[in-house]
């Protein structure tokens, strides 16, 4: 092997090991079930860890995200003075980004996570992401 496949060999262990570190720190855990009818208590359990309780962002988590965690009380602020209902659901669903121009990697896809949670039942599923849009919603500072 010469000098440049092994430097080639050695970045990519540093990337996995630095992957999985990241990986553990975040402490990725089963979801536990909540009530899709609670957004307060659907925030809590699955958002506010990395976005904080005040919705700004966990500064925590931010240490170990690669990306910065948008604050989402000013998702209206950012589109021009109107809130994006549609895109912020199909970026907690994890289908799009809110804001266009950026790409998404660092959120899990909620969707996926809620239709396990709630056993296929999609009525549940949406419901649960409708209650956090109008969560978020109600929770812009400045338009
Ligand atoms: C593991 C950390 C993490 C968790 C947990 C998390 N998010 Fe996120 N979220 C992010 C990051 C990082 C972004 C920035 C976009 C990206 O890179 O994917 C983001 C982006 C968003 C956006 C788009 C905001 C914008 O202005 O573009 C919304 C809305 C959002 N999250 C809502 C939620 C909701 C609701 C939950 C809980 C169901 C949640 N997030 C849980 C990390 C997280």
């Amino acid at each position: 092997m010469n000098r440049a496949k092994l430097l080639g060999v050695g970045l990519w262990i540093t990337c996995l090991i630095t992957a999985v570190s990241v990986e553990s720190q975040i402490n990725i855990v089963r979801p536990h079930y909540t009530n899709p009818a609670s957004a307060q208590a659907l925030y809590q359990n699955h958002c506010a860890s990395c976005h904080g309780q005040d919705m700004k962002g966990e500064i925590r988590a931010q240490n170990v995200l690669p990306r910065a965690l948008p604050d989402l009380t000013l998702i209206s602020h950012r589109n021009s003075g109107t809130f994006p209902s549609l895109h912020v659901y199909e970026a907690i669903a994890g289908r799009e980004h809110a804001i266009v121009g950026q790409d998404r990697t660092d959120m899990p896809g909620w969707s996926v996570v809620f239709h396990q949670m709630y056993m296929g039942d999609e009525g549940k599923e949406r419901q649960a992401i409708y209650n956090l849009v109008t969560l978020i919603e109600s929770k812009q500072m400045r338009n």
